[in-house]
């Protein structure tokens, strides 16, 4: 027997005043928040979007307007109540929205007073949020100011669009406006990199038929940062693979960015990030062309100096949020587990592409190399470092010596290599490969170097070419080349170098 299910009823609507704040914590960076609020310029079709920042004003403000399409005054009001939209909502291909909560969510992050002025058809709308106002009142109320003329940047709405301000930014200068004004400009500034990394697909527009989005910081242009460096001519594109998941398209892009040899010192820092290359290697998952998440193999591998030139970009459509657990932020997401699996197929794949172009360059320092100083042996689960007593310059000295001195110098190189301090480069490599370098002679020895190596190479009978040819492809020789290129000269000509 079942008991009836008798019982009465009690409307139980949150206490807005403690709701209100709690909602200011859901972990927006200003980086996160700015990039939500331009999300829905995004959606509403902007073709332009500012940010606009008053830094050392009394009390600082922050805008971001554009020229979508604008609302009126009924949708502004829905778009400012919290929870708009349902997230089970089928959205439009192109709405980068998800729980009709980011414009309030990302502004009370940052602030306790948001405006948003709109203007649809010529017809201007204005309305506010003031968390005192909720505050005091315990009661959602948003204030519809009579005429916007208040609202700093207002004149800026001149056809169809929507301005969105941020006033009493307590979080970023403190409630009374004391906090280092010079801290906000720094994080404005970062603001400004985020925007161009997470939106670069929008300022560059370069995939065919997609529109291009102008994007500026107080009149500054911001400029697409593509983390693949797609337009590079040593970047390898990999395969592009396809799949769906309830239906929908999946596509996902391997890429080896260029080595370090092939690109300019600029560049090679610009691409690592601020987090390096090791730490931004892996998927970087594109919601409509807008990054989510980046930087990480989804715990289906780690994060290896080996593969830190591959990154992998997915392209999911919005109506795959759910099954993704795309976070109210846009800022974290995770491959649902059919995914997973064709995740992890693509990165035992991947670890190849990149760790071939390392190796590529680790076999040049002995297969091709005809006078390593350096020799490089691997048999199954060792691979070991010795100094080449067989290297031209080492026989000749010994030649030089007599049996005893010859055999301490020999004994003297074996210690050299056994005491190759194979852990410390290993720790070093792994922290940053670019820069750990090689002792670099000094020209005088260097040319020196050189000579010998030349006498000796010709005293056995090679020809020049011979000689230079084997120089080419030896370390030092190889790394100074033009250096190692006039000595030959002069030495071939029969003219000491430098005369
Ligand atoms: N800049 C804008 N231009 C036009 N409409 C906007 C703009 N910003 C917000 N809206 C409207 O407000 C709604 C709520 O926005 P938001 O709280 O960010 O939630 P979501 O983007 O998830 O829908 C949007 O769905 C949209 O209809
Ligand atoms: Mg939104």
């Amino acid at each position: 027997m079942t008991a009836a299910r008798s019982f009465r009823e009690r409307d139980v609507p949150p206490r807005a005043s403690v709701l209100v704040e709690s909602l200011r914590d859901l972990g927006y960076s200003l980086q996160a928040a700015v990039a939500d609020v331009i999300d829905n310029s995004l959606s509403a079709g902007a073709r332009r979007i500012e940010l606009l920042a008053e830094t050392h004003a009394e009390a600082p403000v922050i805008g971001i307007v554009d020229d979508g399409a604008g609302m009126t005054e009924a949708e502004l009001l829905e778009a400012m109540r919290p929870g708009s939209r349902s997230p089970l909502e089928e959205r439009s291909a192109t709405d980068l929205g998800r729980f009709g909560l980011g414009l309030k969510t990302a502004s009370f992050s940052q602030c306790r007073r948001m405006v948003v002025v709109t203007r649809r058809d010529g017809t201007t709308s204005c309305a506010a949020w003031d968390l005192d106002t909720v505050a005091a009142r315990d009661r959602w109320i948003v204030e519809l100011p009579d005429s916007p003329a208040a609202v700093p940047w207002h004149e800026r709405l001149t056809g169809n669009g929507t301005l969105v301000v941020w006033e009493k930014l307590d979080r970023l200068v403190g409630s009374d406006g004391s906090g280092d004004r010079q801290d906000l400009v720094r994080q404005l500034d970062e603001t400004a990199r985020h925007v161009e990394f997470v939106f670069h697909r929008f300022l560059s527009g370069r995939e065919g038929g997609d529109r291009r989005v102008g994007m500026r910081l107080n009149g500054r242009e911001l400029r697409a940062f593509d983390p693949f460096h797609s337009l590079h001519p040593a970047t390898q594109h990999h395969p592009e693979d396809t799949f769906l998941l309830d239906g929908q398209e999946i596509r996902i892009r391997p890429v080896t960015l260029p080595h370090h040899d092939k690109v300019s010192q600029a560049d090679w820092k610009l691409y690592a990030g601020p987090e390096g290359y090791v730490k931004n290697q892996g998927f970087y998952l594109y919601r409509n062309r807008r990054l989510i998440v980046h930087g990480t193999w989804f715990g289906l591998a780690r994060q290896l100096e080996l593969t830190k030139l591959s990154r992998v970009r997915i392209d999911i459509p919005a109506s795959l949020d759910a099954a993704w657990k795309i976070d109210v932020r846009k800022a974290w997401a995770q491959p649902p587990a059919p995914v997973r699996e064709r995740l992890r197929r693509i990165v035992e794949r991947l670890g190849i592409p990149s760790r071939r172009t390392y190796t590529a360059r680790g076999r040049r320092l002995t297969d091709d190399n005809r006078l390593p100083v350096w020799t490089r042996s691997q048999d199954k689960n060792r691979i070991s470092y010795g100094l080449d007593t067989a290297h031209p310059l080492f026989s000749a000295f010994e030649a030089r010596l007599d049996t005893e001195a010859a055999d301490e110098f020999r004994k003297l190189l074996g210690l050299v290599a056994a005491a190759l301090p194979v852990e410390a480069l290993y720790a070093d490599m792994g922290a940053s490969a670019e820069s750990v370098v090689t002792e670099a002679l000094d020209p005088g020895d260097f040319a020196k170097l050189v000579e010998d190596m030349w006498r000796i190479l010709s005293g056995r009978g090679l020809s020049a070419a011979d000689i230079e040819e084997r120089m080419r492809t030896a370390d030092p020789f190889r790394s100074r080349r033009e250096e190692t290129e006039k000595v030959i000269r002069a030495l071939a000509e029969g003219r000491p170098e430098g005369q």
